[in-house]
C-alpha cells in the first residue's frame, strides 16, 4: 500500500517493474556489489487524475555532485532551450525578476545573462552547478524549496517569470515546491514549465519515463486539478516534442483567469483516451507487457542468428528498458555514448559496459538498439555515414 504524495489517501499499485537501480547509477566493476535497488511500482490517484510511482531514493541520492546529465550534451537541446528563452522574454520588461529551476549547465539561463533582468538559478547537483558557474551564471547550488529561499529578499512577491524543464517531475514534495512558487511570484507573475507527458508515454508505450527521477507522469487535467487547489490556474498548454513527447504549462495566479477554452478542449480530450482514469492505466500496464514480450523475442532472434547487437546512448530511461525486460551483456555488447562521466563504467543493474560512442564509427554493429530514441534525429545525423543499421526501439 502507498500514499499519494499530494492527497496523502492511500493508492493501489497497479503495476510494477521489478528490482530497480538507481536510473543514472552508471557504476564500476568494483561497486557493483554495493549497487543500490529499490521496487519500482507506479499507482495513479483518480481524485486528481495523477500517475505517481511509489518508492523511490531520496533526492539527495540522485541529484549530487556525480549527476551525469548535461543540458548542452545535445545541440537540439540547446536550440530548443535558444526559442524557449526567446518565448519567455514576452513576459519580461527591463528589471524583470526570473528563476529557473533544475538550471543544470546554464544553458537555458545563458539566454539572459545579457539583459537588463535579475535572475537566478536553482541546481542542486555540484558537478553542473559548477560548469554554470564557470560560464558565470547565477547559480545556486540548492533544491528549490521553502527552506532555501530565505535570503533571495529581492524576488520574494517579485518574481515575474518562474521556468522550469523536466524538472517539477522530479520533485516528490510537490506541495512545497507550489508554496515556494507563491511566496516568489508577483502577483502577475508566470509559472512556466514542460515535462514528459502522460499522453505520449501511453501513445507510444515509452514507459522507458518511468523512473527514480520522474516521480509524476503529469497530464494536462492532473496539473490543472492539483495547482486548482493551491489557488493557481492553467491558462495554457503548448505540446513539445522533447523528451519524446513533453508538455509546457503556464500558470497564473487565480485572480488572473483568463480565456481557459483551450485547456478546457485539451482536458475533454484527455478523458477521450482515458489519461484522466485508471482505465488508461490498465491500457498501458497491458501495452507494456506487449513490448516487452515483443522485444525480447526480437533480440532473442538476431542473436540466435549469430549477430551481435550494441546500444546506443546510455540513457537514464534505458535503466528501466533492460532491468524490466531483464536484458544483460549476453543480449547486448555494449552501449556507446557521448558522456565521459559513463564511458568506462557499465550500466546499472545489468551491468552492460559503456563506451566512447567515436568507437561506433569503427565497430561493424549493424543492430543497434536506439536507447536515446528522444534524440533519434540528432544521432542519425552524426551517424548518416553508417549505412544499413537496424536501429531496434521498444517502442510500439
Ligand atoms: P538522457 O535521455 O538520460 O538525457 O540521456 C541521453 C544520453 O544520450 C546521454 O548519456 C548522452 C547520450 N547521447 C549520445 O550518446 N549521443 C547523442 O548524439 C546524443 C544527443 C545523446
Amino acid at each position: 500500500m502507498s500514499f499519494c504524495k499530494i492527497t496523502k489517501k492511500k493508492l493501489k499499485p497497479f503495476m510494477s517493474f521489478g528490482q530497480m537501480p538507481l536510473a543514472n547509477g552508471f557504476l564500476l566493476k568494483k561497486d557493483f556489489n554495493k549497487e543500490f535497488f529499490y521496487n519500482l511500482e507506479t499507482s495513479f490517484s483518480e481524485e486528481i487524475s495523477l500517475f505517481q510511482i511509489n518508492d523511490h531514493p531520496k533526492p539527495k541520492q540522485m541529484f549530487n555532485k556525480h549527476y551525469p546529465f548535461f543540458t548542452s550534451s545535445s545541440k537540439f537541446m540547446i536550440k530548443h532551450f535558444k526559442k524557449y528563452s526567446e518565448w519567455v522574454k514576452k513576459f519580461l520588461s527591463n528589471n524583470s525578476r526570473l528563476i529557473e529551476i533544475g538550471s543544470n549547465d546554464g544553458t537555458f539561463l545563458e539566454n539572459f545573462k545579457k539583459l537588463d533582468i535579475e535572475y537566478i538559478g536553482f541546481e542542486p547537483s555540484y558537478n553542473v552547478f559548477k560548469i554554470a558557474r564557470q560560464k558565470k551564471i547565477n547559480t545556486i547550488n540548492k533544491f528549490f524549496s521553502t527552506q532555501h529561499i530565505y535570503n533571495l529578499e529581492n524576488f520574494k512577491k517579485k518574481t515575474d517569470v518562474i521556468v522550469g524543464s523536466n524538472v517539477v517531475c522530479h520533485i516528490p514534495d510537490l506541495v512545497d515546491f507550489i508554496k515556494t512558487v507563491d511566496l516568489l511570484l508577483s502577483s502577475n507573475g508566470t509559472l512556466v514549465f514542460e515535462e514528459p507527458y502522460l499522453g505520449s508515454m501511453y501513445e507510444k508505450v515509452s514507459y522507458d519515463q518511468i523512473y527514480d527521477e520522474h516521480i509524476f507522469l503529469f497530464s494536462i487535467t492532473s496539473i490543472s486539478k492539483i495547482f486548482r487547489s493551491f489557488d493557481f490556474d492553467l491558462v495554457d498548454v503548448i505540446p513539445q516534442i522533447t523528451h519524446g513527447g513533453s508538455m509546457r504549462y503556464i500558470l497564473k495566479r487565480k485572480k488572473n483567469r483568463n480565456d481557459l477554452g483551450k485547456v478546457k478542449r485539451f482536458i475533454e480530450k484527455e478523458k477521450k483516451l482515458k489519461i484522466d482514469s485508471l482505465e488508461g492505466c490498465l491500457q498501458f500496464k497491458k501495452n507494456c507487457e506487449m513490448s516487452k514480450n515483443k522485444l525480447n523475442e526480437t533480440l532473442y532472434k538476431i542473436k540466435k542468428s549469430n549477430q551481435k547487437i550494441c546500444g546506443y546512448g546510455a540513457t537514464s530511461k534505458s535503466t528501466t528498458i533492460l532491468n524490466y525486460c531483464n536484458i544483460g551483456p549476453e543480449l547486448i555488447d555494449c552501449i556507446f555514448d557521448t558522456t565521459k562521466e559513463k564511458i568506462g563504467k557499465f550500466s546499472p543493474g545489468m551491468h552492460i559496459p559503456i563506451y566512447n560512442y567515436k568507437l561506433f564509427r569503427k565497430s561493424n554493429y549493424n543492430n543497434v538498439f536506439l536507447f536515446a530514441w528522444n534524440h533519434k534525429k540528432e544521432i542519425q545525423l552524426k551517424e548518416k555515414k553508417l549505412k544499413n543499421i537496424n536501429w531496434i526501439t521498444h517502442l510500439i
